[in-house]
């Protein structure tokens, strides 16, 4: 399915030695409250083996990786990651790329430096640009390979994960093969199939779709993106958030497409909330959250399914509409499907039951994984496939 080089390729043809410098692409984009506390420490936990393996192999490794699009800080994520790996000594580097060599040539064998931000940098973005080509450089010279194991980025053309693969011998990291090999089961799922897409943006999930409803079974639709749907069919959907397009008649007829039957929906100024049928939503309310009766269906459905993809809430979750949501991974919990989950807010609602990790996969991908499925691949794959 790909044809990217490994880290366990990398370590069984014995190119990572005591003292090899391996830039360390990852994703430390996480969010960050604050009084600098991780609000979520799924991706940093989920970077931990391939630092670990590299650690095992005495490599000296710099992380690399951004957080927000405002030029924020890293040193937070870096203080959690220490935390995460006691035995590990992690230094900070926030001076010029150019002027890191000195630091990383002082590393111990099995000891890391986290770099600054590095969307700061000129050129991260735009890695064909001057800048991009200077930063390229500046990155390759302080290492012998590259490893990208930041997924959660990988639909990004940055310096940092695809332009430094032109200047050094690139791996994929254990995290990012691992991504790349379950989200690629469920772009031809196998058996009874099911997907299930929630959240807003129908402009942005709609290539996505097209593709679903000719490889699953059926698509379930809930969040704002529903609310598209059921306003084509002639649904009231009263103040609720719809798309700035019309959805085309292909999508909206398409009997693959399956959306709730009855939803809750609260009235401005209102503080209670209502369950009713989708034919009953009044002018002045707007939908929040998938209704009982729908969860119930949709929850039998996921029982008979064979495997189940999964992105994007049922409801409005950050405001507490978390009942539709939480009753499907409740549903995925108890099942014997094989699933993959991703995205915000459904990776919320994820930690709240038990989910077998040897059928159930949680991407750390938010929009690569949208994009990976709507695709077949990504920029970053493709950066790797190259090498
Ligand atoms: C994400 O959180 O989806 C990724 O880390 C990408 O973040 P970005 O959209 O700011 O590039």
């Amino acid at each position: 399915m790909y044809s990217f080089a490994t880290i366990t390729d990398a370590i069984n043809l014995q190119c990572i030695k005591p003292g090899t410098r391996v830039l360390l692409r990852t994703s430390l984009n996480v969010p960050v409250a604050a009084d600098g506390s991780i609000g979520d420490m799924f991706r940093l936990t989920r970077s931990l083996p391939t630092i670990k393996l590299l650690m095992e192999k005495k490599a000296k490794v710099i992380i690399v990786g951004y957080i927000g699009r405002q030029g924020d800080t890293l040193r937070p994520v870096h203080a959690a990651l220490q935390t995460l790996l006691p035995d590990t000594k992690i230094s900070f580097f926030d001076g010029k790329i150019g002027d890191a060599r000195a630091v990383v040539d002082q590393l111990a064998e099995g000891e890391c430096v986290m770099l600054e931000n590095i969307r700061r940098e000129k050129g991260e973005e735009d890695p064909v640009s001057a800048d991009g080509a200077q930063l390229v450089a500046d990155l390759a010279a302080l290492a012998d390979m590259f490893v990208d194991d930041a997924f959660a980025e990988a639909h990004r053309a940055y310096a940092s994960n695809c332009g430094v693969t032109s200047k050094l011998p690139s791996y994929a990291g254990l995290l990012f093969t691992e991504e790349v090999e379950k989200l690629s089961e469920a772009l031809t799922p196998t058996g009874k199939s099911l997907a299930i897409i929630g959240g807003a943006k129908f402009e942005t999930k709609e290539p996505l779709l097209i593709k679903l409803l000719d490889t699953y079974e059926a698509v379930l639709l809930g969040g704002a993106l529903a609310d598209d749907v059921l306003r084509a069919r002639g649904n009231p959907v009263g103040s609720s958030l719809i798309s700035g397009e019309p959805i085309p008649v292909s999508i909206a007829s398409n009997s693959t497409l399956v959306v709730p039957t009855d939803v809750v929906v609260v009235e401005e100024g209102v503080s209670a909330e209502r369950e009713c049928t989708v034919n009953d939503v009044r002018a002045t309310e707007h939908i929040v959250d998938i209704g009982a009766a729908t969860s119930r269906a949709w929850a039998e459905k996921i029982s008979q399914a064979a495997f189940v993809l999964w992105n994007g809430p049922m409801g409005v979750y950050e405001q507490g509409f978390e009942d539709g949501t939480d009753a499907l991974v409740e549903a995925i919990s108890r099942s014997t499907c094989h699933a993959v989950i991703g995205g915000g807010d459904t990776a919320a609602a994820i930690a709240k039951f038990p989910l077998d990790p040897s059928r159930v996969f949680i991407s750390t991908g938010g929009g690569a994984m949208l994009q990976f499925l709507a695709d077949g691949t990504l920029p970053a794959i493709d950066a790797l496939s190259k090498k």
